[in-house]
This record gives structure tokens, C-alpha cells and sequence, in this order.
């Protein structure tokens, strides 16, 4: 395939278990059926913009199917139309993006496969527009990017997440406590009720439903008393109540989403404690979620999502990423992509399914 010479991949934003996968399934079937040298970028778009790349070798690529995290490096501050640069004032956020091009060029690409989250979809469709061949891969544990069913990573976060609920139940039910328990999900509550739902959690907390505090005391007070003595209280970091806004830890403006977020979990926790006096413990599982291995429908979906990837650079379909439509994989214009986060509808089925077996979302 003489189109497809010098192919790139890069993974931007967060990491997320599968990334190696997708790296694989790019690359063995790029250099065994297309011939083509694989050039790996290091550390996401900063690495393109700072010419960081170094071509892959089969062994790079081999025996890291099952591998967390990514063999190339990644980073959520590098967006090269919005680029932090330390100077004696401060840190100065410019547009790079003609550093990126030219390292594009001057590594003599033919196409470039991004795989990454809203952010590096939102970069893909840049370089798109500047007659850059880019693919997308949509990747997150948030599982909110739209046009696709679902990203890689989120099985393997709410795996984590539901095994921890599950853990947790044993305190909560021999201490009769109530156990918070905070799980990632920045503007989506995919985690939360994904997790909230397959370890039974009693009350769910997600940004996309702001709850009322009362109706929290309420229902642990209720169990306290009529129920099972414990509560399982599973809340997105995201998550705010009806009068209040999302904890944020820090502001970082050197991030391409410059919000930190971490702490609603504490505070609900606090709140519960001298609202209802009951005895209450907080679990943040933080980036357990992100770490380790894939799960099984991670690796199988990363891998179909790599190679179908590869294929639309063979086909020239650039400025697409590939998507989990019902149960085929297909290519949409990244321009859909990004239209708008995938939160979590008011009317899913999954909230319709949850609330049929009893969960609390502070309504
Ligand atoms: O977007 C993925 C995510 O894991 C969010 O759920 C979380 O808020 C964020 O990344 C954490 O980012 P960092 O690892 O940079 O703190």
C-alpha cells in the first residue's frame, strides 16, 4: 500500500486501560500486511509538537495485548493549538500547532492515528481542517464521547469500581456504617451508574442528576432504621448538589480541561456524618480505575477498534474515528464526535432500570 509508507500513532489525554491494545492492532497488521513503518509519537501531542517519535519495532508491539497504561507515554498538557510554555513571567499558553505540522512533515507521514478522548478529538478535527490525514480512537473511562456506543476503558473502570463496591459492602454491613465511595466521571456518571448498578449500591450520586441533599439523609436514615443497618453510597467526582457546585481540587491551565476535580466524596460523607449522626467512612478509588489490565471486552474492543482504524487510513477516510454502533464498528466524521459530551440521558434506560430496583439519586 504506497499511501500508507509512515504511519503514526500517538495516545493523548488520560491513560486508559486498552490503549496497548489498539498500539498492537495498528501496528502488527500496518507492518505484516501493509508494509508500512510504524512510527510511535511519545507523550501524546506533546510529542508531536516537540518532534519526540521513534519508529516501532514488532517486539515494541508484541506480548502487550493485556498491558495497562500506554507503551508510548501520554499527556492531558500538551494540546498544540493551546500550548503551555514556561517563561520568567509565568507559564504563556500559545499556538504550537505549526511546530506539529512540521514535525508531521518532517517525519514524512502519510497518516497519523490519535487515540484519545474528547479532548484529542477536538485536536484530530484541527489538524483535519489544516489537510492533515488524522484517524480518531475514541478512548475514556468516562465513556463520554458521542458517536460511539461505548469507549475502551469503561468496562475496566466500572469493573474496578463494582469490585470495590463489593468489598465495601462487607464493612458497611458488619459496622452498620455507610460507606461513600468516589469513582471518576468529570461531566458524565457512566461510572458511577454502571458501578452504582452491578454492586447494588443504595444511592447513586451523578453530575447529570444535581441532588438534594435531604432526600440522601433520607434514605440512609431510612435503611439505618428499616433497612439492612448500612448504606452503599457510590458518587461521581463530578457530581454537585441541587444548591452548589462540583469540588474542585486545583485549577492546572497548563491541561487541555484545566479542572482538577476530587472531594465531593469527603464532603458527602461529612455531611451525612453530623446531618443523620450516622457512622460513615470515604473510599476515593481515584486512578485505581484507570490502572491495570484491560478486561477481556476492553482488549477484544481496542483491538477491533485498531484495526478498523488502520483500515480507514487505508481508505483515506481522514478526519473519521471509528465507532461501536450497536455491534458493528464504523467510522464517523470526528466533527460528530465532538458536538457533545455523552452525559448520561435523563431518560436512559439504565437510570429507568436502576430506580426499578430501589436506587437512590437524591431527586
Ligand atoms: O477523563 C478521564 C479522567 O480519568 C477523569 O475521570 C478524571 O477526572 C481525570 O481523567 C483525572 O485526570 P488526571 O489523571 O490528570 O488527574
Amino acid at each position: 500500500m504506497k499511501k500508507l509508507k509512515r504511519i503514526a500513532i500517538l495516545t493523548g489525554g488520560g491513560d486508559c486501560p486498552g490503549l496497548n491494545a489498539v498500539i498492537r492492532s495498528i501496528a502488527k497488521p500496518a507492518m505484516a500486511s501493509f508494509g508500512s513503518t510504524v512510527i510511535g509519537v511519545l507523550d501524546g501531542f506533546e510529542g508531536l509538537v516537540e518532534g519526540r517519535m521513534r519508529e516501532l519495532t514488532p517486539r515494541d508491539v508484541g506480548g502487550i495485548v493485556n498491558l495497562g497504561g500506554t507503551i508510548l507515554g501520554t499527556s492531558n498538557k500538551g494540546d498544540p493549538f493551546h500550548f503551555p510554555v514556561e517563561t520568567p513571567h509565568g507559564i504563556d499558553v500559545l499556538d504550537y500547532s505549526d511546530h506539529a505540522v512540521r514535525n508531521y512533515k518532517d517525519w514524512e507521514l502519510d497518516a497519523l492515528i490519535a487515540i484519545g478522548g474528547d479532548g484529542t478529538m477536538h485536536i484530530v478535527d484541527k489538524f483535519t481542517d489544516l489537510g492533515l490525514n488524522f484517524i480518531g480512537v475514541p478512548k475514556t473511562i468516562d465513556n463520554d464521547l458521542s458517536a460511539t456506543d461505548v469507549t475502551f476503558g469503561y468496562d475496566s473502570a466500572v469493573t474496578v469500581a463494582t469490585e470495590a463496591i463489593d468489598r465495601l459492602h462487607t464493612t458497611a454491613s458488619s459496622h452498620h456504617r455507610v460507606m461513600v465511595v468516589e469513582v471518576m466521571g468529570r461531566y458524565a456518571g457512566w461510572i458511577a451508574l454502571g458501578a452504582g448498578l452491578a454492586g447494588g449500591a443504595d444511592v447513586v450520586l451523578i453530575p447529570e442528576i444535581p441532588f438534594r441533599w435531604d432526600k440522601v439523609y433520607e434514605h440512609v436514615l431510612k435503611r439505618s432504621k428499616h433497612g439492612s443497618r448500612f448504606s452503599i453510597i457510590c458518587v461521581a467526582e463530578g457530581a454537585k448538589p441541587s444548591e452548589g457546585d462540583m469540588v474542585v481540587r486545583e485549577q492546572d491551565k497548563k491541561r487541555t480541561d484545566p479542572i482538577r476535580l476530587g472531594g465531593i466524596g469527603e464532603l458527602v460523607g461529612k455531611k451525612i456524618m453530623e446531618e443523620t449522626g450516622l457512622e460513615t467512612r470515604v473510599t476515593v478509588l481515584g486512578h485505581l480505575q484507570r490502572g491495570g489490565s484491560p478486561t477481556p471486552f476492553d482488549r477484544i474492543l481496542a483491538s477491533r477498534f485498531g484495526a478498523m482504524a488502520l483500515e480507514l487510513a487505508a481508505q483515506e477516510k481522514f478526519g473519521h474515528m471509528v465507532s461501536l454502533r450497536g455491534t458493528e464498528i464504523v467510522a464517523v466524521p470526528v466533527k460528530e464526535a465532538i458536538l457533545k459530551l455523552r452525559t448520561v440521558p435523563v431518560d436512559s434506560q439504565l437510570l429507568f432500570v436502576a430506580r426499578a430496583v430501589g436506587t437512590e439519586f437524591g431527586e
